[in-house]
């Protein structure tokens, strides 16, 4: 699935959930189109660095919400998430701590893998509980 975008079928419901979903599945398509080259390699840098920031602030986005909304599976979303962060993080780490690491493309797309299914299987099990809900419903 290397080249899965939003589409309506990932809806939860929620739209400034949904750009977000959008706009991470954009970075990583981004990751992945932009080829292995020690030249592109600030290129690379700087869509991790985005991909690590914005995994941050929507998965805290996503966790408020659920707790507002008393969704009663919040520990396991929220293990899901630091799992994720986390394998953000080590690729990002990896890959700037040492010059002569390359991106593994194949990381990238497992983690895009992750994602996808995380937004289709896990995040719609809280549709029901975000439903209506008028404080996140316009993205910013
Ligand atoms: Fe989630």
């Amino acid at each position: 699935m290397t080249h899965v975008a939003w589409d309506e079928t990932m809806s939860v419901g929620v739209a400034v959930l949904d750009d977000e979903h959008k706009r991470l599945l954009d970075l990583f398509n981004g990751l992945l189109d932009s080829g292995i080259t020690p030249a592109n390699r600030e290129e690379l840098s700087a869509l991790l660095v985005s991909l690590r920031d914005y995994v941050a602030v929507h998965f805290a986005r996503e966790e408020a919400l659920m707790e507002r909304r008393h969704y009663p599976d919040l520990d396991a979303h929220i293990a899901a998430h630091r799992y994720f962060a986390g394998e953000v993080e080590k690729l990002h780490d990896d890959f700037g701590g040492d010059n002569t690491t390359m991106l593994r493309m194949d990381l990238i797309l497992l983690l895009k893998d992750w994602f996808v299914e995380h937004i289709q299987e896990t995040d719609a099990l809280y549709r029901p509980y975000v439903a209506g809900e008028p404080a996140a419903a316009t993205a910013e």
